[in-house]
């Protein structure tokens, strides 16, 4: 054979590996599961909707892809009194109400459920508790791993975690052997000061190593991917700056309403609802510095340094930076919906916003003076989650004859819901005799090429938890530096003389208040 001809086969060969090539790894290993350890997972706030609706259904798909450990055992524990019968037929109802009837297996799944009532406030009901979890421990080999779900209210933390460790259940043997965790879900706080009491009433007992704060939007694959697709490739990083980067935008709009949630809403609102965690971690996972290696430590320390690098807001010039709204009464989809105020449950002059949209600067090298538009809100138009990075314009056109100036810039769409996918956005040629342009797509859809099982959020919420991996979990310093930037605005909104008019009210169905000012 000559050269040319070998030549021509590597080149082939090459091209035929860069086709069939993936990671190698297997279904199973990236769904990661066979590492969790024996433990047993005590669900406190067990007879609340979050047990029925998300956390048994997504613990019973785990066991039905055999992604809990051999040694595992489920505790409810709640205020109602039950046995362990009635707590079984309870879950097995909600997991029917679900759809779910492949009744061999949830028998076994039932079977590895117990119930243990509580009464909060008494420390001897989490002494019983205590003795209760070393007998399962005994009987089923759990090794003394143990995590803490609280499925609670947020005024509850504080009491639960403080009994829990003066019952000793936050203690751990050496070595992270018989491991004792606490799982937690936001509200964190509802400012800096309240949630540094929080960490600080919390980690009297557990240690920040033993602390999983949830931001569910985390466990979400496409949101994760956004890390895989900034640092496995080469091509974006050299543009991923303030020299090509006009602005980015990362929104996440709602159709529904306050639903059944006005006792928290009310007190929240939009920004503590939706910015001071999920909003957050998209513009970290976006504007973060590369970790020398993906690890949790280092990973959350570089999320970190973006938190630390806002620049605080200028309360003094609010309605520069911030568009705050709150849904009227109108129609979506042609059917009439009650505005906000009008919801069960909702003051009639209510003042709490149902929308933001806010711009922010982070003040670092890499994002000086590229703004980044936060947008949030429910009963919009659609309900999509995305980034968009949208680039500079080009910096001289040669077409501007033909053409005119102005050539739409490109554009880079992370999204995360309900199109999974990444779109790049680029100009192209009419076909014709004409020199005409034109705005083209090049996608990639999250879940091409793939048909393993896919892990819901709570699904990898939970494995998380059995691995001990906090990678997607709010670290304490992360939280509080949020609160900081984000506790002056709250302050700002809810505090100041003029707050009906901070406030404008929107159509539902449409895209947030008409006026949306300068920013
Ligand atoms: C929750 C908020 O954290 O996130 C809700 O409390 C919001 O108000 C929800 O509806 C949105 O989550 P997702 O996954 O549907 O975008």
């Amino acid at each position: 054979m000559d050269d040319g001809v070998n030549n021509q086969h590597v080149i082939m060969d090459e091209i035929e590996e860069a086709r069939s090539s993936d990671t190698g790894l297997r279904t199973e290993d990236c769904l990661g599961v066979e590492l969790s350890d024996p433990s047993i997972v005590v669900i406190v706030g067990a007879t609340g909707d979050l047990t029925a609706r998300k956390l048994v259904p997504a613990l019973f798909n785990l066991y039905l892809n055999d992604g809990l450990p051999d040694s595992f055992r489920i505790v409810g524990c709640g205020r109602t009194k039950l046995n362990d019968q009635q707590f079984r037929k309870k879950m097995e109802k909600a997991l029917m109400a679900k759809g779910i009837m492949d009744n061999s297996k949830l028998q076994a799944f039932s079977d590895v459920l117990h119930y243990q009532s509580v009464d909060y406030g008494e420390l001897y009901s989490f002494i019983n508790l205590a003795k209760f979890l070393r007998k399962l421990d005994k009987k089923h080999k759990t090794q003394g791993n143990k995590f803490f779900y609280l499925a609670l209210p947020p005024s509850l933390y504080k009491p639960v975690a403080q009994m829990l460790g003066q019952a000793g259940l936050s203690e751990e043997r050496e070595n992270n052997n018989g491991w004792s965790r606490l799982v937690i879900e936001k509200p964190f706080g509802r400012d800096l000061k309240t949630a540094v009491e929080l960490n600080q009433s919390i980690q009297k007992y557990f240690k920040e190593h033993q602390i999983f704060r949830i931001d569910h939007y985390l466990a979400k694959e496409t949101v994760q991917n956004v890390l895989m697709f900034r640092f496995a490739n080469a091509i974006f990083e050299p543009s991923w700056n303030r020299r090509y980067i006009d602005h980015v935008n990362i929104l996440s709009s709602e159709t529904l309403g306050v639903e059944h949630r006005a006792g928290y809403y009310e007190q929240a609102g939009v920004i503590r609802d939706m910015f001071q965690n999920h909003m957050m971690q998209l513009l970290a996972l976006t504007a973060m510095e590369a970790p020398s290696q993906f690890e949790t430590g280092r990973v959350r320390d570089e999320k970190v340094k973006v938190f630390r690098s806002l620049r605080p807001f200028p309360v003094e010039k609010f309605t520069e930076y911030i568009v705050l709204g709150q849904y009227g009464k109108g129609k979506i989809n042609g059917e009439p919906v009650p505005g906000y105020r009008e919801e069960p449950g909702i003051s009639p002059d209510s003042l709490t916003p149902t929308f933001a949209k806010m711009k922010v600067f982070i003040d670092n090298w890499r994002w000086q003076g590229v703004p980044f538009f936060l947008t949030s809100g429910k009963r919009l138009a659609k309900k999509i989650t995305e980034i968009t990075i949208q680039f500079k314009e080009i910096p001289h056109s040669m077409f501007r004859q033909t053409l005119g100036e102005h050539i739409d810039a490109n554009k880079l769409t992370l999204g995360i819901y309900p199109d999974e996918k990444v779109t790049l956005t680029f100009q192209t040629k009419v076909p014709g005799a004409r020199v005409c342009l034109r705005s083209v797509n090049m996608d990639f859809s999250y879940h091409q090429n793939y048909t393993g099982p896919i892990l819901d959020a709570y699904e990898k919420v939970l494995i998380d938890c059995m691995l001990g991996d906090q990678m997607l979990f709010w670290r304490q310093d992360s939280l509080e530096n949020c609160w900081s930037f984000l506790t002056p605005i709250l302050n700002e909104c809810e505090t100041c003389g003029n707050r009906a008019e901070k406030l404008q009210i929107y159509e539902p169905g449409s895209w947030g208040p008409r006026a949306l000012g300068n920013i």
